[in-house]
């Protein structure tokens, strides 16, 4: 039997599997802070489980305690604003993260010197329901695993190239779509979801170029890639709630967003934690 010094009591927490990846913990008592929790334990499950969700703790005052809390897991990254991101819809965005749009399925750090390992974020106040706003992530093991091998074969010749532009950087990536896991080498799918050219909405597109294909054969990669990191089997939408803590495993997911009603309060902080040791970017063009 679990007692009070179980890091997981079953008296203080309930534990379930998240579908269809990851695992959610939630507090069942009040006044349990995210503190209160192992590092090293969380630390293993976003290892295993690739996304953790921690639901009604006690949480962060501000930015400040959250990035306190991140450096618990490791170096935090530092960028030109500081460490904590404040995704929050801006009057009159100059990039499609400050937007209310969609966001496609990328990786974080692809255009910066290093890949974080981890990304941590905390929902200061959720979009309200029927809003959108979900992030949505992509097990990309699990789609290497579900498709056919002449598929996966085709992929693994593509090399996309990409070139971004905005307030944070302006950089040149180079990526297979197809590689590996930085640590235990698994096949894993590094890929920036193009948006289409006539989408006059979607603020600052990136110059995506994807090589190793015929132009036939590389419209049948996007389609399919497409169709399988949104396929629900290994797709996760999440809803985000006031207070929620999701932390994912960077090396293995792509991620994206809804689009959310615009004005609606949708605000998250996010902070990046780099790998022991910290991956420098593959394919930064320096
Ligand atoms: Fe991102």
């Amino acid at each position: 039997m679990p007692g009070d010094s179980d890091p997981l009591s079953q008296n203080h927490y309930e534990v379930n599997a998240n579908e269809p990846f990851g695992v959610s913990i939630r507090a069942t008592r009040s006044g349990r802070h995210v503190n209160d929790l192992s590092v090293d334990l969380l630390r293993f499950l976003v290892r295993q489980h690739h996304l953790l969700l921690l639901r009604d703790f006690e949480v962060f005052d501000g930015p400040a305690s959250l990035s306190a809390y991140c450096e618990r897991w490791g170096t935090v990254s530092t960028w030109p604003f500081g460490t904590v991101l404040e995704l929050v819809e801006h009057d009159d965005p100059s990039d499609h993260i400050f937007d209310h749009s969609y966001v496609p399925m990328h990786w974080d750090g692809m255009y910066r010197e290093q890949i974080p390992e981890f990304q941590i974020f905390h929902c200061v106040s959720a979009p309200g329901e029927g809003n959108g706003g979900e992030t949505v992530f992509s097990n990309t093991t699990g789609v290497l695993a579900r498709c056919d091998p002449d598929t996966v074969t085709l992929w693994s010749k593509v090399t996309g190239i990409y070139r971004r532009k905005m307030e944070f950087y302006d950089s040149v990536t180079t990526s297979p779509i197809v590689t590996v896991h930085p640590v235990h080498g698994a096949q894993v799918i590094r890929y920036n979801e193009p948006v289409a050219a006539e989408d006059r909405d979607f603020v600052n597109h990136p110059d995506l170029e994807f090589i190793g294909v015929s132009a036939e054969e590389l419209t049948r990669v996007h389609s399919r890639l497409k169709a399988a990191l949104y396929d629900p089997a290994d797709c996760y939408a999440h809803s985000w709630q006031t207070g929620d803590i999701v932390i994912t495993d960077n090396y293995t997911l792509l991620h994206g967003r809804n689009p959310f009603t615009s004005k609606a309060p949708r605000h998250l902080r996010r902070v990046h934690v780099l790998g022991d040791p910290p991956m420098d970017n593959p394919g930064l063009a320096r």
